[in-house]
This record gives structure tokens, sequence and C-alpha cells, in this order.
């Protein structure tokens, strides 16, 4: 079995390392999927971008196993079955592992876009409870929600 991760601001990156350090399982990243063969088992880690898991598409060929998923959504049972939805996963386990995000002002391109639109919607609702208020905050200024703890659900599953 193999570990194979999409990251694109670390914050899943250090959860596969984290989790290759505890399972001396091979890490490999997206970009080199070609050097792992069909039969390989494969657990995969990707960032979530409104809703869809960066990369889990290019895993179609493979032998997957298990796919976590990092967003910056709290770790709740209807965000969980919200994103096995929306990504189709079937048959196999999906592991929810809260992320972290950059600071607005930090991101690029269309992420910023897309960023800078959904805090305005977030902002613009009236009553907003204290979790709306803390993704808000975590949003304007960054948080880093990677905790060793999130892969003890994963870590249970491998029987590590
Ligand atoms: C454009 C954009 C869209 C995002 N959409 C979601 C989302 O739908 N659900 C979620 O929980 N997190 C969402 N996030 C947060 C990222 O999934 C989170 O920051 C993730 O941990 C980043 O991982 P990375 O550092 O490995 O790239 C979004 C972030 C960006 C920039």
């Amino acid at each position: 079995m193999v570990i194979v991760y999409e990251s694109k601001t670390g914050f899943t990156k250090k959860y596969a390392e984290m989790l290759a350090d505890k399972t001396k399982l091979k890490l490999y990243h997206i970009k080199d999927i070609s050097k792992i063969s069909a039969e390989e088992e494969v657990v995969f880690l990707g960032w979530i971008k409104v809703g869809k898991i960066q990369g889990l598409n290019k895993l179609h060929k493979y032998n997957l196993k298990a796919v976590c998923g990092s967003g910056t959504a709290p770790c709740s049972k209807d965000n969980r079955e919200a994103v096995i939805k929306r990504n189709n996963i079937k048959d196999i386990p999906f592991f929810y592992l809260r992320g972290g995000c950059l600071p607005v002002k930090d991101l690029k391109g269309i992420d910023k876009i897309l960023m800078v639109i959904f805090l305005k919607i977030l902002k613009s609702r009236k009553e907003k409870d204290e979790e709306t208020e803390e993704v808000i905050a975590g949003l304007e200024n960054g948080f880093n929600g990677v905790e060793e703890k999130n892969l003890e659900p994963i870590l249970k599953w491998l029987n590590i």
C-alpha cells in the first residue's frame, strides 16, 4: 500500500507526511502517480475545493482503498456526508481531515476570487452563529487545523 496526495498550500501535504511517518508507507505526490502500478493499493489525500476533492479524478485507474479530504469546514456528520456524495465515493472509506488556510489576502488567482465571494456570502448573513464567526475569522486571518490526532480514525482503519 502507498499514500498519494494533492495539496496546494501545504496543509494536506503535512497530513500525508505525518501519515507516511506513522505507517512507514511510501508517499507520492499526485504528479508522480504514473510511478505506481495499477495493482498497488492506494490511500489518497486531497484538499477540498468547493466540495470537490482535488486530484481524486486522477485515481480512476488505480486500486484506491481509502480517500481523505482536507478542508476548512468543521468536522460534522453533515459535512462528511456532503463530501462523500459530491465526490461519488462508494464502497471505500472516507476520512475528513480538518486542514487550514492561508489568510485570504495571500491567496492568488481564482482561489482568491472564490474565497472572497465565499467570505462575502458568510459576512452578509444577518444571523451569524459562533461557528460562522469562527469560520470568517479563520478565512480572513488564516488558521492551521492540522493535528496528529485527526489521523486516528484512518490509523485505526489501517490497523496501526
Ligand atoms: C477556492 C477554495 C475553495 C475551498 N472550498 C472548500 C470547501 O468547499 N470545503 C472545505 O471544507 N474547504 C474548502 N477550502 C479550504 C481548503 O480545502 C483547505 O484550506 C485545505 O486544507 C487546503 O489544503 P492544502 O493546503 O493542502 O492545499 C477551499 C479553499 C479555497 C482556496
